[in-house]
């Protein structure tokens, strides 16, 4: 019987003080910070001790109370600093908008970011539910990064429904991507599965293509930073090469994300802001020193992956194919406006 534990969770605010999961100590040591301030919090936002786009809108969303209780008097400025953190991830900018709109309206800010954690949490479950059904006949699935709860805090978006099949008494085999140069697949996710008893195996990047050639991956699922309105989407660096391989071998591809990944206002992939980080990521010396001292090195975080090759988004009401979701998100905007 394999051992299972309880799903984590990636922070948790109490009294004053918001707690986070240190994501740069997993798997090796399990690592608690304490953040009370909004500098703190931004810190923690910048160096990916938190992480992952949902994840990182709720942390902002705290960010911005922490800065209410530290009497900071300008709420625009709190959340400017917050955005400067990282570029991508459009739930960063929806998070701190839901706090810095109730605190600029008279309104408790504690409340609102409690409600906005709520909001994502329950919208990650239900993308567990939506999602699960794909995966009974197609139980071999390829991830990339880690979107599971530590990326959201809980459930996960691309986790959430391989953990609902698995909770339904689906067998699963999950192949994760190592995800270079930080190693999220193979440091974070495969250590949530590995907690749930989901059977997996960790592939180097660059061998995902293999197994798809040879047949042993039924399906793709992965998350998401920013979807624009035609569908297409950035995603965790080589999540584009991962979706053309898929394509090329008739593998559905699908991307999961609650509702605040969506940024309705983009048109298209085409100018969504990809950030570069540090050369050291890639070329040591925290481990070793894996690149020579004078060479250049390019580090994007993200890559965009045009919505052709995407089956279907699974969102927290239902599986959308491409070529629907303008329309879902034009109505979304629409019930949003009459009330
Ligand atoms: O740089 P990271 O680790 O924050 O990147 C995370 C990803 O790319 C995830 O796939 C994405 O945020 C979706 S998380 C549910």
């Amino acid at each position: 019987m394999a051992r299972s534990l309880p799903p984590v969770r990636a922070l948790e605010y109490r009294h004053g003080t918001l707690r986070v999961l240190d994501q740069r100590a997993l798997p090796g040591r399990v690592v608690w910070l304490r953040l009370r301030r909004l500098a703190d919090v931004a810190q923690a936002i910048r160096t990916l001790t938190v992480r992952g786009a949902p994840a990182i809108g709720v942390a902002g969303a705290y960010g911005m109370l922490l800065a209410f209780r530290e009497g900071c008097r300008d709420p625009q400025r709190a959340a400017r600093t917050l955005l400067a953190t990282r570029p991508t991830a459009v739930d960063l900018s929806v998070g701190v908008e839901a706090v810095r709109a109730a605190w600029a309206a008279g309104e408790d800010p504690e409340a609102a970011a409690e409600a906005y954690r709520h909001r994502v949490v329950e919208e990650c479950h239900r993308i567990g539910r939506v999602g699960a059904p794909l995966f009974e006949r197609r139980p071999r699935v390829l991830t990339h990064c880690n979107a599971g709860a530590l990326a959201t805090v809980e459930w996960g978006t691309a986790l959430a429904p391989l953990r609902v099949a698995h909770q339904q008494g689906h067998r699963l085999f999950v192949w994760v991507d190592e995800t270079r140069p930080l190693l999220q697949g193979a440091r974070l996710t495969a250590w949530e599965l590995g907690r749930e008893g989901i059977a997996h195996a960790v592939i180097t990047d660059n061998a995902a293509g293999h197994f798809m050639r040879s047949g042993e991956v039924d399906a793709v699922i992965v998350g998401a930073d920013r979807i624009a309105r035609n569908g297409d989407f950035a995603n965790k660096i080589g999540t584009y090469e991962k979706a053309v391989v898929a394509h090329e071998n008739g593998i559905p591809f699908y991307v999961a994300a609650p509702w605040s990944t969506f940024d309705a206002g983009r048109a298209d992939g085409r100018r969504i802001p990809v950030e570069e980080r540090d050369r050291e990521e890639l070329a040591g010396p925290r481990t070793r020193r894996t690149v020579p001292r004078n060479s250049p090195v390019r580090n994007p975080a993200f890559d965009v992956t045009p919505a052709r090759y995407v089956r279907g988004f699974v969102t927290p009401d239902g599986v959308i194919p491409p070529g629907r979701l303008p329309g879902w998100l034009a109505r979304r905007a629409a019930a949003q406006k009459s009330g």
